[in-house]
């Protein structure tokens, strides 16, 4: 039932609030004495100990999986201090690339059937490594073939373009990120600031929601283009990727997501005054980087829209030539959950986009 929604699509977007809510139910404690916040995944807290003794994790999806993963490697890196790796798993089996048993494997997937993550699932289990879903169907294949995991909890997906998962995959990964650094005590500042900000999401959330006519009417503007051009890094690299495969999939329009750091390195050629270019520009420790990103396309006469942090504006764009989206202020890297709407929110709402399927059981 889509409600007042024409699309489920739409309906999924609006219902992050929730679904982010239910994500996180029973999982963030608040509260206690010496422990004051901390998080509690049920599915690997007889886990944790192996995971943090691995020589690294892997992180195996496809597509908004994939991306969803790329999203939280920063703040699973830092917080864990174990080297993340990243397969997409049709490359991975492709080379038959190295997993060893000292390696934990994460599997993330919506449906839990897709089937080259189930492939790679299966290579890894014969490699001897620790393997772990991350999933939202509860019995899917995926589910029922990793040693542990997590459940993300979304609810039911129907639309193909993954959106409300991807947001709660990130929660989910974020709090693998908190539960395996738990034990360090010289982060736990960081991990009882990011907890807050995680209990805050929800609400930062749907304020970015009311922002949906004014990325109804950026999308007007941009529907007759050829090409959109996505600029991200940091916690903001996997933003521009899944922003760009949701303008592709969705708008059925060609874009690429492009990390900032490589703009010199090829991309700066295509820049003119036609090309449209979304910069994400958000306050992190990347912030200054971007605003030199800023500074250089402009220089070449680039058609920006920068997303920023409230209040940001001016410091963005100093000529004042760009067109602005702001986003609330979160902790750094939640930043890509609300990010991340400013590429999707209203675009073009398909519920079935041209040759794709929701997912990809067989070759
Ligand atoms: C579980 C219950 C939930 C209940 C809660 C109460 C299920 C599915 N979940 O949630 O209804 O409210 O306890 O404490 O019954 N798993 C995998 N691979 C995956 C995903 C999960 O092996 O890809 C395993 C987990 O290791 C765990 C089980 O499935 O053993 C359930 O996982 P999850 O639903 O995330 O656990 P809880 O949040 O504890
Ligand atoms: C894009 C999209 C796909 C899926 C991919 C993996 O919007 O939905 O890229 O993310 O097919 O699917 P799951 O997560 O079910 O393994």
């Amino acid at each position: 039932n889509k409600g007042k929604y024409e699309h489920y699509m739409q309906k999924e977007i609006h219902e992050q609030p929730e679904s982010l809510t239910t994500t996180m139910r029973g999982r963030l404690i608040r509260g206690g004495s010496c422990k004051s916040k901390s998080v509690l995944l049920g599915g690997l807290k007889d886990h944790l100990k192996i995971i943090r003794r691995s020589r690294r994790i892997v992180f195996i999806g496809c597509g908004t999986s994939y991306n969803a993963a790329l999203a939280a490697r920063p703040i699973l890196e830092e917080l864990s201090g174990i080297p993340v790796a990243m397969e997409i798993a049709s490359d991975l089996l492709d080379r038959q690339g190295p997993i060893y048993r000292e390696d934990t494997t994460v599997f993330v997937s919506q449906s839990g059937e897709t089937a080259d993550t189930l492939r790679a699932l299966e290579y890894a289990l014969e490699n001897g490594a620790l393997c772990v879903g991350i999933t939202n169907t509860v019995g899917s294949a995926i589910a029922r073939n990793t040693h542990c995991g997590v459940h993300i909890n979304a609810g039911c997906e129907i639309g193909v373009a993954s959106t409300k998962a991807y947001t709660s995959q990130i929660v989910v990964m974020a709090m693998l990120a908190l539960a395996i650094g738990d034990d360090t005590i010289s982060s736990q500042a960081r991990r009882e600031a990011i907890i807050d900000g995680l209990f805050d999401l929800p609400s930062k959330v749907k304020e970015v929601l009311k922002l949906d006519q004014e990325m109804n009417d950026l999308a007007k503007l941009l529907i007759a283009e050829q090409s959109l051009l996505v600029f991200g890094r940091g916690y903001n690299y996997a933003t521009a990727l899944e922003g760009a495969l949701k303008v592709k999939e969705v708008a059925l329009m060609h874009s690429e997501g492009i990390l900032a750091g490589e703009m010199k390195h090829g991309p700066l050629a295509l820049v003119d005054e036609n090309l449209p270019i979304v910069v994400v520009a958000t306050r992190d420790a990347c912030f200054s980087k971007q605003q030199s990103v800023i500074q250089q396309l402009h220089a070449r006469k680039g058609r920006l829209i920068v997303m920023c942090t409230k209040g940001d504006a001016a410091s963005v764009c100093v000529s004042g030539s760009c067109r602005i989206i702001e986003v609330p202020q979160v902790e750094d890297c939640l930043q890509p959950l609300l990010a991340y709407h400013l590429t999707v929110l209203r675009g073009h709402n398909v519920d079935q986009p041209r040759n794709l399927a929701k997912s990809y059981t067989s070759k």
